[in-house]
């Protein structure tokens, strides 16, 4: 009777153990068999009826059998804290292979180019310097000797802000206007006033004109400034900074051009063309990339250096402009609308 209840129990801890796949279900269980009112405490309770001689085999059999059955149980609480502890780490992961693909951010393509471009005179030694984006008409006008009655100062050509505002970083005479900057050649004037000649500069930075957008026009876009100033500064010390750069920017085998124009800050004033045999549609075609010349005595006069004593070069680019040549965009809108398809194209 014994023997069998035994046997029927061994069986069932080997059968039931394997399948148990949680500490709850192998804590109930375990109480069915070894707990109080378990069926091996019951086997054992048995004992005491068990005649004296047959005691010391039935001993031996009821050991043999709580082995067994310890041995399967072992077996499952092992494996069940095994996954408890794989449960605990949670998911299962192979450190050994390659992260998976992130989502990086890239600097906007416009910002990719402004800072190849300030990288490039760096290297020659121009210092990078930041103006306002919110200027006066004495730093974005008058002090750049441009006329009181130049079509920039209308009303339909550049934001003007009301009169009522007063910005406390921004010093101005009482009647005069505060404007958002219609171009980063404020930004010599501010230098100028603050520095001492030798003085080498780029100024990246945005700027904004009433224009209606198209395809290559837009209200605020980006420029960047240069600025050099010293004794005996020279026209060819202008193209030999600007061949180096449409080189560096467009590959060697690209020219530049310098052709007369006008800005009343410089004075030759040119427009700089560049042509390159290997741009695309854009080949072989003299392109229009920037405003430059030498430094108008009048500007000096304006910031108190003596146009005897002090020559300088300056110029003036539009960051889109350049981007667009570079990156074989055809409508400047592309590079403010934040399409995401737009931008991955940019990314490396
Ligand atoms: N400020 C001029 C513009 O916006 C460009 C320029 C800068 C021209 C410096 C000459 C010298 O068109």
């Amino acid at each position: 009777m014994i023997e069998k209840t035994l046997d029927s129990l061994v069986l069932e801890v080997k059968e039931m153990s394997p399948k148990l796949g949680s500490r709850a279900e192998f804590d109930s269980f375990k109480s069915t068999i070894s707990g109080p009112k378990g069926k091996l405490t019951d086997v054992m309770k048995l004992m005491g009826k068990v005649p004296k001689e047959e005691k010391p085999a039935m001993g031996k059999k009821i050991n043999e059998a709580k082995q067994v059955i310890q041995a399967s149980m072992d077996e499952a609480n092992k494996r069940i804290e095994e996954s408890e502890l794989l449960s605990s780490l949670g998911p299962t992961i192979d450190p050994t292979l390659p992260s998976p693909d992130s989502e990086k951010g890239v600097l906007h393509p416009i910002a990719q180019v402004r800072d190849q471009i300030v990288e490039l005179f760096n290297r020659i030694g121009f210092a990078v310097v930041e103006g306002t984006e919110l200027e006066t008409e004495y730093y974005c006008f008058d002090a750049l000797n441009i006329a009181k009655d130049h079509p920039a100062r209308d009303m339909q050509d550049s934001y003007f802000l009301p009169n009522a505002i007063q910005m406390a970083n921004v010093s101005k005479e009482s009647d005069e206007k505060y404007l958002l900057r219609t171009h980063t050649s404020s930004v010599q004037i501010r230098t100028l006033l603050k520095e001492k000649p030798p003085i080498r500069i780029v100024a990246p930075g945005r700027c904004f004109r009433r224009d209606t957008p198209d395809a290559t026009h837009s209200a605020n876009f980006h420029q960047i400034e240069g600025l050099y100033v010293d004794k005996n500064v020279s026209l060819t010390d202008l193209k030999a900074t600007l061949d180096y750069f449409v080189k560096m920017v467009f590959g060697d085998s690209a020219k530049t051009r310098l052709r007369p124009s006008f800005f009343p800050f410089t004075e030759p004033s040119f427009e700089m063309d560049f042509y390159s045999p290997n741009l695309g549609k854009l080949s072989n075609q003299w392109l229009e990339i920037m405003g430059c010349g030498m430094v108008d005595p009048e500007v000096f006069k304006s910031v108190g250096l003596d146009p005897n004593e002090y020559s300088g070069y300056a110029f003036g680019m539009g960051i889109e402009r350049i981007a667009m040549i570079l990156q074989g965009v055809d409508d400047i809108r592309y590079y403010y609308q934040n399409d995401i398809r737009f931008l991955r194209q940019f990314s490396d």
